[in-house]
């Protein structure tokens, strides 16, 4: 099928290759810590349950960090463990100085505090950077493990050499895993950032404003061209699933609806972001689609936090 032919069409921003360089830079420290330090850095991840989505991100997570010479540790608990033993052996990796990271896989099963769990995790170990000591440091500009996501989303704008400071920047979402830390990030290099919710007035006319603008609500397609300044950086964080097949009509340009249609037709369903995928390339500046944006930065950010918890922790600096 020949591709409709638009105006201009936006840069596809490939999560796989900065992924790749970020890994490639992981595995270079990982080396030079073992031979300058004697250090061995150690991540161990925490599964609660039998969660289906959790088992492939953390045999991803586990699989790269074995990938890129950081011993890994998969905690594979059952579903009904108490809230007391799961917080007793949280509290035993605190205390094995051998352990750099220690992630707790979420969502947790019923009946769990996250939030006490979450806490109960030493902060310097924190390669998710949830625990509430992580967001203050970041919100007061201090260094801190970062959540993964929108560390990734940061480190990525940099290596493209896209305009931070002074710039507009909306995000499109208030969790505390990916829309406040990254507004946080972003203002921490000088962005003007707003935040957008469920209860913003004309999210269309906010988000016009942006050079930079990130989705993470979970709404498949809610960022439509009403939404999008021409030339702005659009970063698609949603991770949802369009089942309609008129819908896609409307989401996919001719470059890539065949293939959608098809997937649909096979699979029920096809993965889509938060963002209109055929208005983003045709206004956008630069574009990260789903799948093959920032998914893929996710654990490679999770590898450099834990080469930075180790270094923070074992030798009190970053900049080793
Ligand atoms: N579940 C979905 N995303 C995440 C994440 O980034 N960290 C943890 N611990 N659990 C998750």
């Amino acid at each position: 099928m020949i591709a409709e032919k638009t105006g201009r069409s936006a840069e596809i921003l490939s999560g796989k290759k900065f992924a790749k360089a970020i890994k490639e830079e992981v595995a270079r420290e990982v080396s030079k810590l073992k031979e300058d330090h004697g250090i061995s850095p150690c991540l161990v991840v925490v599964r609660v349950g039998a969660d289906s989505a959790s088992e492939v991100y953390v045999k991803s997570k586990v699989k790269t960090a074995e990938e890129l010479g950081i011993i890994s540790e998969h905690r594979h608990l059952p579903e009904d463990i108490s809230q007391e033993d799961l917080l007793s052996i949280v509290g035993e990796l605190n205390a094995r100085d051998e352990v750099d990271g220690i992630l707790v896989q979420l969502p947790l099963p019923k009946g769990i505090d996250e939030k006490l769990v979450l806490e109960k995790i030493d902060p310097s170990k924190d390669v998710d950077g949830f625990h509430p000591i992580n967001v203050g440091r970041l919100s007061q500009g201090q260094e801190a493990l970062t959540p993964c996501t929108p560390a990734g989303i940061l480190d990525m704008l940099k290596r493209k050499g896209i305009d931070i400071l002074g710039q507009n920047a909306v995000v499109v979402g208030r969790s505390n895993i990916v829309g406040k830390p990254m507004a946080m990030l972003l203002l921490q290099e000088h962005a003007t950032v707003t935040i957008c919710h469920s209860r913003t007035k004309d999210l269309a006319a906010v988000c016009r404003e942006a050079d930079i603008l990130v989705a993470a609500v979970g709404v498949s397609g809610i960022i439509t061209a009403d939404h999008i300044k021409e030339g702005a950086t659009v970063i698609d964080v949603g991770m949802n699933r369009l089942e309609d097949v008129e819908e896609a009509k409307g989401f996919f340009g001719e470059d890539e609806l065949e293939k959608r249609l098809s997937t649909i037709e096979k699979r029920g369903s096809t993965l889509v972001g938060d963002v209109n995928a055929r208005a983003a390339k045709e206004k956008a500046g630069f574009f990260t689609p789903v799948p093959g944006g920032v998914g893929l930065l996710t654990v490679a950010m999770l590898m450099k936090n834990t080469i930075k918890a180790a270094k923070m922790r074992r030798l009190g600096n970053v900049s080793e």
